[in-house]
């Protein structure tokens, strides 16, 4: 009897030890046919997807990515959290293969270098917005990743890397919807040519502001933008580059981040708990462009809120058809894999934010660091979804 007990024990410790190992090696439960966990030469850490519907998990043998001659490899110390990071588990969507890394946007320091890339050198202190979904190498839930020069910019010594992870997706969503949606001129400070092919000839443009950035005649003439969820980070982000556009700037957001966005560049804020006090004083102001950060009934109420004709890019969904109809809008959401998948244009907008960022005219929106590295992007993302954020970017600290 004794040795059947003892059998039976070492057979439950044999399974147990068997399973831990294969746990900690980070296979992908069973269910997930698409299984692949490659053996690393150089192991670095990475908060990964094990299973479609999370947790993220904090693996430390996940290899370094491999770049090739034209990349350049990014050692993350700080990296930003963003809803599509949740969405993508809790939606069931975007996730092509277990383990799964998300992650897209960081702060970090220039590692390796491509042979054909020229202007960036080992040790370069950068910020990175990675576009591209389907490549794990650029997600940044790593150590590290790599990436295209033309979608990392060079961070002035005087922002932190805290900062800097706060850039990623807020400013090329912001740019995507005012310059490539919207058409909106790039800011005159700007001397570098626009995009090709961003700039429509027959949209009707906002005025023009003269050499040093002010607005020709009286500045009340410049016209209004409204941005419904302006204390989304990428609400904020819009409110910079279209402040510095010489667009006035109306944002609906919670009224205690009324002075925030006041800073930013904002002209007006309203609650946005009132929404129809807000159509009405957009009606007033006559206002003919806006952009929606938020969803399909806020974008529904600024698109009530335009002069007929006018013209709104959406983040989330697009306005009610009947509405988008009844005032004959122009209504487009925003390409923002064109930052990866157009050189030119990746190229001219990193140069622009590099330069606006040296002469503080753009600048990285406030934060709260979620205490405990890589493993602390459940807890960060958690809270995310929650809606436990407002007018802040959620920063975790790769240490
Ligand atoms: N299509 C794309 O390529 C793309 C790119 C980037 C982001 N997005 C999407 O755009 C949305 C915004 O992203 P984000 O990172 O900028 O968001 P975020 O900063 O996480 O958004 C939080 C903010 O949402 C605001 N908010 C919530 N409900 C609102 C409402 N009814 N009216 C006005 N403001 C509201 C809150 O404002 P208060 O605290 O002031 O109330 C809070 O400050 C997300 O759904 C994201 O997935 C899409």
């Amino acid at each position: 009897m004794e040795i059947i007990v003892a059998g039976f024990l070492v057979a439950i410790i044999f399974i147990t030890v068997l399973l831990y190992r294969q746990h900690s090696r980070g296979a992908a439960p069973a269910d997930d046919s698409l299984s692949e966990y490659p053996v690393p030469k150089k192991p670095a850490r990475a908060a990964l997807l094990l299973s479609k519907k999370g947790p993220y998990t904090l693996v430390h043998d996940w290899p370094r990515p491999q770049i090739s001659s034209k990349e350049v490899l990014i050692r993350n110390r700080a990296i930003g959290l963003n809803p599509i990071d949740w969405k993508c588990v809790t939606y069931g969507f975007g996730v092509y293969s277990i383990p799964w890394i998300s992650g897209r946007e960081a702060a970090g320091v220039i590692e390796e270098i491509g042979a054909e890339v020229r202007n960036f050198r080992k040790g370069d202190r950068v910020w990175v917005t990675s576009t591209n979904y389907r490549d794990n190498r650029t997600s940044t839930f790593q150590e590290f990743i790599a990436a295209s020069p033309f979608n990392v910019g060079h961070l002035p010594d005087f922002i932190s890397f805290d900062e800097g992870a706060t850039l990623g997706v807020g400013i090329v969503a912001a740019a995507g919807a005012l310059f490539d949606s919207l058409h909106i001129p790039w800011p005159q400070q700007f001397e570098a040519s626009p995009p090709i092919g961003t700039l429509s000839p027959t949209s009707p443009q906002p005025s023009i502001s003269d050499q040093d950035g002010k607005p020709h005649g009286n500045p009340d003439s410049r016209p209004w933008i409204l941005i419904w969820g302006a204390s989304c980070v990428t609400g904020m982000m819009a409110t910079q580059l279209a402040h510095q556009s010489n667009l006035r700037v109306l944002g609906v957001a919670s009224l205690h981040n009324t002075s925030q966005l006041l800073g930013l560049g904002a002209e007006k804020v309203l609650d946005r708990h009132r929404p129809e006090e807000v159509i009405a004083e957009a009606q007033e102001l006559r206002i003919s462009l806006a952009i929606d950060c938020v969803g399909q009934e806020t974008a529904t109420y600024a698109a009530r809120a335009l002069l007929t004709g006018g013209k709104l890019a959406y983040l989330v969904k697009k306005p009610k058809v009947e509405v988008i109809e009844k005032k004959g809008l122009s209504v487009t959401d925003i390409l923002i894999k064109r930052f990866h998948e157009d050189e030119r244009y990746g190229s001219a907008l990193v140069a622009f934010v590099e330069r606006a960022l040296v002469k503080r005219t753009l600048r990285p929106v406030k934060y709260e660091i979620i205490e405990g590295g890589l493993e602390a992007v459940e807890e960060g993302l958690r809270k995310l979804s929650e809606g436990g954020v407002s007018g802040e970017k959620l920063v975790v600290k790769v240490v």
